[in-house]
């Protein structure tokens, strides 16, 4: 999974994620068209040589390509390994109506065991923390830490390697301290969860946010952003992850490119860290796209683009003129 100068597609958009994006570049929602959404991704010529693992919505899972082969052999064939999302989405916090709890252990082994039998081998759990006023609670935090947690030593129960995804939301005003308090407080708790549960770090991945000011604020410059990240990181994770992937949260594709090769240019976090982008990978394709046949060709070539700066700058040799 973490091969050198390689990352992971989140291409796990929630139906109604994908739905919505379709639909600001004008593309219809439906089950088709997010199909087709896929498709332009997977098949990509050479997206094999940047990505490693592909995260997938239990939609794609049974979906197939434009020449009728399943989505799942196609990734075989190109040794792309299967991810799946599978926690089920948040809902309110029944102990804080301004936060949101993620759901989706109470059927969790059986979709575990699911998804293992059709060449899953590894899984994705998303929790949101979010910024705001007397915002985190720590009981919020603690709950998300342990649902964490349980998935994770299922995950490891089952032969799946957990990806846990604690995403500090980037929405708000938030200065860049807060949000590095933030971040460091949520990987503390959920670190502690872990360690209480049947988890072997070594082969458990952290994706998580980059430590950057809340999406009101001024953008801090890489070198900022990485320091402040870099520091976070090296006080709250364990040394012995297996290893540490990056989600974009909302941040400009180029804006995440840069970011990545400055935390990397750090070289004093523990694991190389890579991408595990969704947006910041697949944002300026889709606008391209816009779900014309015409444009598959000319969105293809933005997505490999896009991949080829972020496998630089997962080994810290991204430059801005490459753009
Ligand atoms: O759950 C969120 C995805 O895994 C990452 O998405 O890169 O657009 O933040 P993003």
């Amino acid at each position: 999974m973490l091969a050198p100068k390689k990352g992971l597609l989140a291409a796990d958009e929630s139906i109604k994620s994908a739905s919505l994006r379709l639909t600001a570049v004008g593309a219809p929602s439906t089950e088709e068209y997010r199909r087709r959404y896929r498709e332009l991704f997977i098949n990509t010529d050479g997206i094999q040589n940047y990505v490693s693992g592909i995260i997938l919505h239990d939609e794609t899972m049974y979906q197939m390509d434009n020449s009728g082969r399943p989505f799942l052999e196609v990734l075989k064939e190109k040794n792309i390994l299967i991810g799946i999302k599978v926690d089920e989405g948040t809902q309110v916090d029944p102990d804080s109506e301004n936060e949101t709890v993620t759901e989706g252990l109470d059927d969790l082994e059986e979709r575990l065991q699911k998804y293992v039998a059709k060449g899953a081998v590894f899984a994705k759990w998303r929790a949101v923390i979010k910024i705001g006023e007397n915002l985190p609670s720590l009981g919020n935090i603690k709950k998300e830490a342990k649902n964490l947690a349980s998935y994770a030593e299922l995950c490891q129960k089952y032969g799946l390697v957990p990806v846990i995804e604690p995403e500090v939301l980037r929405e708000g005003n938030h200065t860049i301290t807060e949000s590095e308090a933030v971040l460091i407080q949520t990987l503390k708790t959920v670190f502690e969860a872990i360690a209480k549960k049947n988890v072997d770090l070594s082969g458990l991945i952290l994706k998580t946010s980059m430590v950057i000011a809340g999406s009101e604020q001024e953008k801090s410059a890489p070198e900022v952003v990485a320091k402040a990240t870099v520091r976070a990181l090296k006080i709250s994770v364990p040394q012995n992850i297996g290893g540490i992937v990056f989600l974009s949260g909302g941040q400009e594709s180029v804006e995440a490119t840069e970011n990545l090769n400055a935390i990397n240019s750090i070289k004093e976090l523990p694991r190389r860290a890579t991408y595990s982008y969704a947006r910041a990978l697949q944002e300026d394709a889709l606008k391209i796209w816009a779900g014309k046949e015409e444009n598959v060709s000319e969105a293809r070539k933005i997505f490999l683009h896009r991949l080829k700066m972020n496998s630089l700058a997962s080994v810290a040799e991204y430059s801005p003129e490459l753009e």
